[in-house]
């Protein structure tokens, strides 16, 4: 079946979701997006997106950074993304809102210019493979450094800032690694390519401050959870070598979800397999987005 996109106030089928290359975006990458998910519930009978007020909020806050309007408002971009899950019956899915400058005229002058947004979904499974979500994944410190807010601005989600996370993911895989981390300008922990990072260590979880990372949604989450769980959360500047030390390490993100890391550069996190502290929050995170943890319950949009 083939999936329904929603492009600028109407829903098409994928087949006809057509961009034009001399559209702006395409050759500047002046553009910004959302990853939301959506989900179905433990018992089949609802399927929600997670957090689709946060991620519409967020997709608002780029276009605005960016200076490139969206000209729908809130609510239609909200319905927009549970219509396209409606309509193409997916259940587990990926949810992609993009908004795009037109073709109007290429240049760095973009005065004036229209906007585009489609949102496209897709059914997408786990990210690195549904084992590795409990065995965990091998990453290494990547070459690449994220970007320093000043050059590309870290609290959107700026498509031409995806180069340096797609390079660095890139360098990994070919060196036989599942994932990158990147380090900031000043050689602290920002995140992995596309997810947030956090650190366990004597019970405590630690993860950077939002200065060179995305302030991500499952991020968000995971704090809530640690501290409904009575863990303590710190926010602070992490080094490299705390990496090699930690008892426990996990990337999180929409895509990720929750994914332990059982080495960085060929160094053991703690035993070399996920540990408790991580399951707990992995478990209780699932529990939330299969709709099975009343508490979580206003985090999901029932399509
Ligand atoms: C660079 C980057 N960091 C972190 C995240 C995690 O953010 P979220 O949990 O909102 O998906 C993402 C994914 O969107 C990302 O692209």
């Amino acid at each position: 079946m083939s999936n329904t996109y929603w492009l600028n106030g109407k829903y098409v089928e994928k087949e006809d979701a057509y961009i034009s290359p001399l559209t702006h975006t395409l050759h500047y990458g002046l553009g910004a997006f959302e990853g939301v998910r959506s989900y179905a519930s433990e018992d089949g009978k609802s399927v929600n997106i997670f957090r689709l007020k946060e991620h519409t909020e967020r997709l608002f806050e780029s276009s605005k950074i960016i200076n490139v309007p969206i000209d729908y408002s809130f609510e239609e971009v909200m319905n927009a993304q549970l219509g396209v899950i409606e309509k193409s019956g997916l259940k587990d899915a990926y949810i992609r809102p993009l908004i795009y400058l037109n073709s109007e005229q290429l240049g760095l002058d973009i005065d004036g210019m229209g906007s585009h947004l489609m949102i496209s979904c897709w059914e997408w499974p786990s990210y690195f493979g549904a084992e590795s979500l409990e065995s965990g994944i091998d990453v290494m410190v990547s070459s690449f450094t994220r970007q320093f807010p000043n050059s590309l601005m870290t609290k959107s989600k700026i498509s031409g800032g995806y180069v340096n996370g797609v390079m660095a993911h890139d360098q990994a895989k070919r060196n036989g690694y599942q994932e990158a981390i990147l380090l900031d300008t000043n050689g602290f922990v920002a995140e992995g390519s596309g997810q947030n990072i956090f650190i366990i260590k004597n019970g405590k979880l630690m993860t950077p401050e939002l200065m060179c990372c995305l302030n991500g949604i499952t991020r968000r989450s995971v704090i809530q959870i640690a501290k409904d769980h009575g863990i303590e959360v710190i926010e602070r500047q992490i080094t490299r070598d705390e990496l090699y030390t930690a008892d426990e390490i996990f990337f999180c993100g929409t895509a990720v979800e929750i994914t332990p890391i059982r080495s960085v550069d060929k160094i053991n996190v703690g035993v070399g397999k996920r540990g408790e502290i991580t399951k707990k929050i992995q478990e209780t995170y699932i529990s939330a987005v299969r709709a099975n943890a009343d508490q979580y319950k206003d985090w999901l949009s029932q399509v």
